[in-house]
């Protein structure tokens, strides 16, 4: 059974971002995947700098997660990323993590080449994002994409699609919980991603 990686990088379990997200792994679950759930904020995910760039010694404290996500990403064929917009980029805890990871994201696989290769080449990625600026903030909003769809396929990912939600709130107003369609949408964008990437005889 192959495995989808399923990241949320919003505060709260039942934000927008993070409730689309578990829409589309039940979606994927009915398509016979293995969803590996994590959210960021249950990590220790100290900032990258030039000690950790590594992750090692991974029994350190500041490497354990990392590590562990880092085994994820290897071992998995599928990655969904959810995520609100901030500041028309991505949650800092999220930037972190891309950070973090990107010593396995590109490697020496050359003796010869002075250059890293991408290494996540196994992994299908699909991304959900949500936001809540007026219309005209949109355009500015899809910088966010643009950081984190390029990161993963700089590191070798295939990138196959992004859901989109506008007018999201916080709190009681404005919720993707009451959006019935919306909802649907993501189950039906994480069943056929399963079907058409993470199946057995899938590509
Ligand atoms: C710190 C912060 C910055 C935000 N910046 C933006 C923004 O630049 N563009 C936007 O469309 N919405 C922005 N929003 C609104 C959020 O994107 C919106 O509330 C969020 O998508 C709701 O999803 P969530 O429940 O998963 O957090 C911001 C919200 C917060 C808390």
């Amino acid at each position: 059974m192959k495995t989808l990686l399923a990241i949320s990088s919003a505060p709260n379990r039942d934000s927008n971002s993070t409730t689309l997200l578990e829409e589309f792994c039940r979606g994927a679950e009915t398509a016979g995947v293995h969803v590996e759930r994590v959210h960021l904020y249950d990590l220790h995910l100290p900032y990258f700098d030039y000690e950790n760039r590594k992750a090692e010694p991974a029994d350190n404290v500041a490497n354990r997660d990392i590590k562990k996500m880092e085994e994820f990403l290897i071992n998995s064929h599928g990655l969904v990323i959810a995520a609100p917009v901030w500041n028309f980029s991505v949650p800092a805890i999220l930037k972190n993590f891309l950070d973090r990871i990107s010593y396995i994201g590109r490697v020496f696989k050359h003796k010869k080449s002075m250059h890293k290769q991408p290494n996540l080449t196994q992994l299908h990625c699909y991304y959900i994002f949500t936001f809540g600026v007026p219309w005209y903030g949109w355009l500015f909003d899809s910088l966010a994409y643009y950081h984190t769809t390029l990161t993963l396929w700089y590191c070798g990912g295939k990138n196959h699609g992004l859901l989109k939600a506008s007018d999201c709130g916080n709190g009681s107003t404005n919720v993707v919980k009451n959006r019935p369609k919306l909802l649907h949408k993501a189950y039906k964008k994480g069943r056929w991603f399963a079907q058409k990437y993470l199946q057995e005889n899938s590509l």
